[in-house]
């Protein structure tokens, strides 16, 4: 049986940039220039003289997991696209945003083992190669986190272009990874502004279990405001149903409520996640549910998330899909 939590933390190497150079900085620091690597060794994000301009013009898609309700899927999400994306052939990059720090246990790290985290890279303290760590998934990086993340809060508060922190640092990194996906924590605070801010994408995991069609609005006002003033390039990548039992009247209802309400700001996910006992089983060993059960239905669940990800559906029931992945946040 593997048990996660004895893993020791694995300490990547330096990034070599898909051989177009390295990436060299990357801490960017609080208010200033990013001055890494990433694209031809060169700096910044493709916008000009390296600074970091609010331009998304590199590669990497930017997946922001998010929804101020608690316990509705966001690290299960984060965690398990982030591994089906690896697995898939991406270059993916994880970031946990989240003082609870269940994505880095759920991928294999001891939280309470780290002497370095998310929350120091905020704080410039140290660069991003200081901070990432391998995972229990082969091929995927994460950006850990831990409990005194929650000082962030208060502490990035006086710092220039707060909400901007994250975005800086790892515009740099656009040009290295497919995706960078961020599971955010359960409060619409300065770590979520930072995620919003950062991404191109929103993916919205909603639970049956804890439907709320004020929440919801909350989250895509929200969106709309962070749309509006710090992030014009920001779309929602999706609204994805979790923790689902396909047979209940409250799923099929919570669908058809979503699917008459949100699908004309967002698409709707066709695959939703069912609900079932070896999300928690491949928590307790701090395992991806891919590596705890390959070919268990929510695994396999996962992977058809990632094929809609990545734009690999079939034609079947791909009519409204195709009308509604393009459609942004309505300002
Ligand atoms: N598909 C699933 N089937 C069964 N249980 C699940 C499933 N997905 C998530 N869970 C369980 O539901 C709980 C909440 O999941 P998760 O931690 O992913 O939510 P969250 O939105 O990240 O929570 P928080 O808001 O606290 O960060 C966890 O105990 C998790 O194991
Ligand atoms: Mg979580």
């Amino acid at each position: 049986m593997k048990l996660g939590f004895n893993r020791k933390n694995k300490k990547t190497g330096g990034e070599d940039g898909d051989g177009n150079g390295e990436a060299n900085g990357g801490n960017g620091g609080n208010n200033g220039k990013v001055d890494g690597g990433g694209n031809n060794g060169k700096a910044g994000n493709g916008g000009k003289n390296g600074k970091v301009d609010g331009g998304v013009s590199a590669k990497a898609r930017v997946i922001a997991i998010a929804n101020q309700k608690g316990g509705v899927g966001k690290t299960t999400t984060t965690v398990n696209l982030s591994a089906c994306l690896t697995e898939a052939g991406k270059k993916v990059l994880t970031v946990d945003c989240d003082p609870q720090g269940n994505t880095t246990s759920g991928l294999g790290i001891d939280k309470n083992s780290l002497d370095k985290t998310i929350y120091n890279l905020l704080l410039g303290e140290y660069s991003l190669e200081e901070v990432m760590l391998e995972t229990v998934v082969d091929g995927l990086r994460l950006l850990p986190s831990s409990i005194n993340l929650a000082g962030a809060e208060i502490e990035l508060i006086g710092y220039n272009e707060r909400e901007y922190i994250l975005k800086k640092l790892l515009d740099v990194y656009r040009y290295i990874y497919d995706f960078i996906i961020i599971d955010s924590n359960p409060f619409l605070g300065l770590l979520t502004i930072n995620a919003l801010t950062a991404c191109n994408e929103v993916i919205i995991p909603v639970s049956p279990q804890f439907w709320s069609a004020t929440g919801l609005t909350d989250l895509i006002d929200t969106i709309n405001k962070i749309k509006r003033k710090l992030n014009p390039k920001i779309k929602i990548g999706g609204i994805l149903l979790t923790i689902c039992d396909e047979r209940t009247t409250l799923y099929k209802n919570t669908r058809e409520l979503v699917e008459t309400n949100y699908s004309g700001t967002a698409k709707i996910f066709n695959t939703a996640i069912p609900s079932t006992t070896k999300v928690g089983e491949a928590n307790y060993y701090s395992l991806s549910v891919m590596e705890h059960d390959p070919n268990g239905k929510a695994s396999i669940a996962y992977m058809n998330i990632a094929k809609e990800v990545l734009g690999n559906v079939g034609n079947e029931n791909n009519n409204k899909e195709s009308k509604n992945a393009t459609q942004t946040a309505t300002a």
